[in-house]
């Protein structure tokens, strides 16, 4: 494994030995033991868009492996501000560091970046594309949460069409005998660049309503503000979903809500007195999870 620009680039054997690994550092990631794995490494974590959970616990996650971290959560002090392109930025921070974890407003921009890259990328996230290792820390999740992977129930919601964790996520469910439920208003639903690429068992729906009893996770995202061309079109199906406690009364018990966060209202804050939230744990996974998978890249113990 070279780089991870999409889940499709980590295979079946490769995502079971991150998730199997990562449980194992779990103590490593709560700071209970120390591990000096990844001694003399360095990260560069390049953000050309906002993150809190994908650039910190990438940076927690390298330190906690003995590892340094440099890097910019603001591009507007670096020389993109100057005219330098993304290409030429990645040649010289591939010189600096021993991986880079990229996020970018732009599709494509991390596939771009290994182009150009002599040391591994990693997409943090390019524009509606994809977000594989937001993936790889919901599969861990998942099979903490509910035991297995194999053969559930799931439903994805809100904005599949420019969220990109959705993306990834439906791609790397398709492993594992998922029965997917699509659930978007009409002009937010699932592309057919990642339908097309999935087999039989998935159906879309404009409401939760006649599908949640079946669900054994439900995975809600944030309708996204930032990638909508016209403005307008964000104010017609702003807020068209709002999850709370008593959206979930008809759900198996044991359901899980999941979110790859931040949330702006489409959960209520009455969930996450629930048995189902399980969100708040879906971010802490990421650090053992990346821990992992820098692991794997960077040749540590
Ligand atoms: N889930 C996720 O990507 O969160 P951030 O945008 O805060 O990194």
């Amino acid at each position: 494994m070279d780089h991870v620009v999409t889940i499709q680039d980590l295979a079946d054997d490769e995502i079971a030995s991150i998730l199997d690994r990562a449980r194992e550092l779990l103590p490593v990631a709560r700071g209970e033991e120390r591990s000096d794995a990844l001694v003399g490494k360095i990260l560069a974590t390049c953000f050309f868009e906002p993150s809190t959970r994908t650039r910190l616990s990438f940076e927690t996650a390298m330190q906690r492996l003995g590892g340094n971290v440099i890097g910019f959560a603001d591009s507007r002090t670096t020389s993109h501000l100057k005219g330098e392109t993304l290409a030429d930025a990645v040649r010289m921070v591939a010189g600096y560091a021993d991986a880079i974890v990229l996020r970018h407003p732009q599709e494509g921009s991390a596939r771009l970046a290994a182009e150009m890259s002599d040391v591994p990328v990693i997409n943090g996230g390019d524009g509606a594309g994809q977000h594989p290792t937001q993936t790889l820390l919901d599969l861990f999740t998942i099979r903490e949460e509910l035991g297995k992977l194999e053969g559930l129930t799931v439903g994805l919601l809100g904005d599949l069409r420019y969220g990109r964790t959705v993306h990834s996520l439906a791609a790397a469910l398709a492993r594992y005998d998922t029965t997917m439920h699509f659930i978007a208003p009409e002009s937010l639903a699932m592309p057919r660049r990642v339908t097309a690429g999935l087999p039989d068992g998935w159906s879309a729906h404009t409401t939760l309503n006649g599908v949640l009893p079946e669900l054994d996770l439900l995975y809600v995202t944030r309708i996204q503000k930032e990638r909508f061309p016209d403005p307008e079109d964000y104010v017609r199906v702003a807020g068209a979903y709002t999850i709370s406690a008593e959206t979930l009364r008809d759900a198996k018990p044991g359901l899980r809500v999941l979110h790859p966060l931040p949330r702006v209202g489409e959960i209520a804050t009455d969930v996450d007195e629930t048995d189902h939230a399980a969100y708040f744990r879906q971010a802490f996974n990421g650090v053992p999870v990346r821990m992992a998978l820098l692991e794997m890249l960077l040749g540590g113990d």
